[in-house]
């Protein structure tokens, strides 16, 4: 384990496993339509990588950078874009793909954003949800686990763009942040 990690939350296999179910609920889902997947970067990445191998249907995907957090540990409610999509989804069935939903800002203001773009449809997968601290009324159609109100890094999740290449999601050591 990582000298900085106090505890894991979420083990790779229990990642694989969340992966797999999710995957199969989805192949179900969108079986008769082709999908639009679309990671929100930089944080989705290893779970987009690892979800869609496991949904076996006709699927594309796509990438959308935005920025709510600067850096530190809360959430500061403003949300800007830094790379949009590069096609459009237009009469399209899509569904983001997100690392965390906490407050739900961040996730807020891109399904306003891609609704206002006509979209077939538009659903939510996120491997983690902390609903604890949910401010904007939204919530994810797929969720991969509920944790407490504890920040977490590892597998595509940062602190101070630290830790994102740990296997596994787990909890920091105190004085990692003094
Ligand atoms: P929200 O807008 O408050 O829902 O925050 C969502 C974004 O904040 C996520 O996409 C993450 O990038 C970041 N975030 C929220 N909680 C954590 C955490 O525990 N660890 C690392 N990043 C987090
Ligand atoms: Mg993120």
């Amino acid at each position: 384990m990582h000298k900085d990690i106090k505890n894991i939350v979420m083990s790779e296999e229990e990642i694989q496993t969340i992966c797999k179910d999710l995957g199969e609920q989805l192949t179900k889902d969108y079986q008769d339509k082709p999908l639009v997947c679309i990671g929100i970067l930089k944080g989705s990445v290893m779970f987009m990588a690892d979800l869609i191998k496991r949904i076996d249907t006709h699927l594309s995907i796509d990438f959308m950078d935005v920025s709510s957090y600067h850096g530190g540990t809360e959430s500061t409610g403003e949300v800007q874009i830094i790379k949009d999509l590069g096609s459009s989804i237009e009469n399209k069935d899509v569904l983001i793909i997100e690392d965390i939903l906490e407050t739900g800002t961040t996730l807020k203001s891109i399904t306003e954003l891609l609704q206002s773009r006509k979209v077939n449809s538009l659903e939510i997968v996120t491997l983690l949800d902390k609903p604890n601290r949910r401010k904007a009324n939204i919530e994810a159609k797929y969720v991969g686990k509920k944790i407490p109100d504890e920040f977490v890094v590892g597998y595509g999740l940062d602190y101070g763009e630290h830790y994102r290449n740990l296997p596994y999601i787990g909890t920091l050591k105190p004085e990692v942040y003094s």
